[in-house]
């Protein structure tokens, strides 16, 4: 009887923790699941959404990644949100050994996009005096980066996306983006940059802002560094980039909060005016 009732407690014990988690740690997950719009022209219910985080979650463990779940669920949410009608792929800048790209593979599969990967697979590139050193004022720390810091092979990013992805939507695009980006030709309804360095994103903005489709979002991995969003506040060089309006940034210094109490690494870029 005695171990009934500790087996009882310990299972109520596990619910009212994974209640408490999803109300108060995981705000983002319950929009995922309930918001109607999320994956609507897809057939993605309720049901559908629930094991499609839990894979989410897995892959994170499988695939050493910089980035976050919770980041992994929002990116999903904001490519579920945009509807089937609208034309375009996704694109990343910076995989590292494939963690966002294997989960950025699924969704571009549920959703019949291509994910086309951008990387040196050398690491970073030499780091010039402004991106020697990112501060960041929210959690009032400095980053250091060198060149050749996060090298790996693009065999083994492969590797990855075939294991626990789906690298049949997957088309690589390797070399520094300075080079390798030009005339991509393409249609984009979701970008992630990950990739640290402002002279690193200059030429991802000039490949997506003019192809990105209105109401959608490029997503930057290095929110909190204020650097490196100042430049989607910089007048002068969007005017004579793209002779286009400085966009703005939502989530600059601090990230979105995707938690209730802290910020994240993630904010976004927004085309169009209405934020959804
Ligand atoms: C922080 S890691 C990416 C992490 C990955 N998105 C994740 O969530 O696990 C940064 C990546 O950007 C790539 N990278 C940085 N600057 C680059 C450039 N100018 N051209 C090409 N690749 C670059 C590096 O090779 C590295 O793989």
């Amino acid at each position: 009887m005695n171990s009934i009732k500790i087996y009882l407690f310990r299972y109520l014990k596990k619910i009212y923790r994974n209640i408490f988690d999803i109300i108060f740690a995981f705000p983002i997950l319950v929009q995922f699941l309930l918001n109607n719009e999320i994956g609507a022209t897809y057939n993605y219910g309720i049901v559908k959404k629930f094991k499609l985080v839990n894979r989410l979650k897995r892959n994170i463990k499988k695939v050493p990644t910089e980035s976050t779940k919770l980041e992994h669920i929002e990116m999903a949410t904001s490519i579920l949100k945009v509807p089937a009608s609208v034309e375009g792929d996704v694109i990343e800048f910076g995989c590292y050994k494939g963690g966002s790209s294997v989960n950025l593979s699924i969704l571009c599969s549920i959703t019949g996009r291509k994910l086309i990967v951008c990387d040196s697979f050398e690491g970073l590139p030499e780091p010039n005096e402004e991106d020697k050193v990112h501060y960041n004022l929210y959690t009032n720390h400095y980053d250091y980066y060198e060149k050749g810091r996060f090298a790996t092979t693009l065999d083994e990013v492969k590797s990855n996306i075939s294991r626990f992805g789906k690298i049949d939507v997957c088309e690589f695009i390797v070399g520094y983006f300075e080079d390798s980006l030009k005339s991509l030709n393409k249609k984009y309804i979701f970008s992630f940059f990950d990739a640290d360095f402002v002279e690193s994103l200059k030429p991802c903005i000039l490949e997506v802002w003019p192809n990105l489709q209105d109401k959608c979002r490029m997503y930057v991995h290095e929110a909190t560094s204020l650097t490196l969003v100042s430049l989607f506040f910089n007048k002068e060089w969007w005017k004579e980039n793209l002779n286009s309006p400085a966009p703005g940034f939502v989530g600059s210094g601090c990230g979105l909060p995707l938690k209730v109490v802290t910020g994240s690494l993630m904010g976004y870029a927004q085309k169009g005016s209405k934020i959804n």
